[in-house]
C-alpha cells in the first residue's frame, strides 16, 4: 500500500493546483459536484463544505441555505472567496483554513456534511469523517463524493502502480468504498446510496444518513 499523503504534500501540491484547478476539472466534475450539493441542500438548510477548494460548488447553494466552507489550502480558499465575491453568493456565509480532522465548529452545528473529492486525500480518513459526524445535528447526512479505487483486477492493478505519482499531485487512486462502509458500521451511519458518474462511472456519490439515535435505543 502506498504512504499517506501528508498536510504538507496537500498544501504544496494545491498551491500549484490553485490557478489551473477550474480549467482542468470544473466540466469534468461538475455533475458530481451538483449532485452531491443537491443531496445537500435536500438534508437541511445549514451546510458545511469540507475541502471546498475553488468553490466549484458554491454557486448551486440557493439563498434559503446557509453554506460554510473550509479547506488546508489558502490559495484555493483564495479562488472560493473571489468566485462568492464576484458571483453575490449570499448562502456562502464563512470560508476559513481549517483541517477536516479538527474542525472548529460545535456538536451538531449542521444538517449536512459534503467532502468532494477530498476524503481519500485525508491520511486519517476515519479521523475526518468522526469529525464530520460530531458536527452533524441528529439525522443529518454526511455525502461524499470521489473515485473510489477499484477493489480488484488490471485497475487495481494500474491504481496501485501509480500511486506514488498520484501523491506528488494531490491524488489518491487506491481507496476501497468498503473502508466507508466499514467506518459508518462502527460509527451509526447507513450508506443509503451509492451512485455512479462520469466516464465508466469513475466517481462514486455516497450519502451516509445518521442513525446512531436508533442504534442507541435499540441497544
Ligand atoms: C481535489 S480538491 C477538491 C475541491 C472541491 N471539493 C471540488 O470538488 O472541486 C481537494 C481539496 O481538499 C483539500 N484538502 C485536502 N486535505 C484536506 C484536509 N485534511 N482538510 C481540509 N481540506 C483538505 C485540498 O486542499 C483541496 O482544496
Amino acid at each position: 500500500m502506498a504512504k499517506d499523503i501528508d498536510l504538507s504534500t496537500i498544501h504544496r501540491a494545491y498551491a500549484i493546483w490553485a490557478p489551473f484547478y477550474d480549467k482542468v476539472y470544473r466540466k469534468m466534475l461538475r455533475s458530481s459536484q451538483a449532485a452531491a450539493s443537491n443531496a445537500a441542500i435536500a438534508a437541511g438548510r445549514q451546510v458545511l463544505e469540507v475541502g471546498v477548494g475553488t468553490g466549484l460548488s458554491l454557486a448551486d447553494y440557493p439563498k434559503t441555505h446557509t453554506v460554510v466552507g473550509v479547506d488546508l489550502s489558502h490559495p484555493m480558499l483564495l479562488r472560493a472567496k473571489e468566485k462568492v465575491e464576484q458571483g453575490n453568493l449570499t448562502a456562502i456565509t464563512g470560508l476559513a483554513a481549517m483541517d477536516a480532522c479538527r474542525l472548529g465548529f460545535a456538536d451538531g452545528a449542521f444538517d449536512a456534511v459534503v467532502g468532494a473529492f477530498m476524503i481519500t486525500l485525508v491520511p486519517d480518513a476515519e479521523g475526518a469523517l468522526n469529525e464530520f459526524a460530531r458536527v452533524l445535528r441528529p439525522g443529518g447526512e454526511i455525502v461524499l463524493v470521489n473515485h473510489i479505487g477499484a477493489e480488484s483486477g488490471p485497475m487495481a492493478t494500474f491504481e496501485k502502480l501509480v500511486a506514488p505519482l498520484a501523491k506528488r499531485v494531490g491524488w489518491r487512486a487506491e481507496f476501497p468504498l468498503q473502508r466507508i462502509r466499514d467506518w459508518g458500521k462502527g460509527a451509526g451511519f447507513e450508506v443509503v446510496e451509492t451512485r455512479k458518474f462520469g466516464l465508466m462511472g469513475y466517481f462514486t456519490l455516497i450519502r451516509l444518513a445518521d442513525r446512531r439515535a436508533a442504534l442507541r435505543s435499540a441497544a
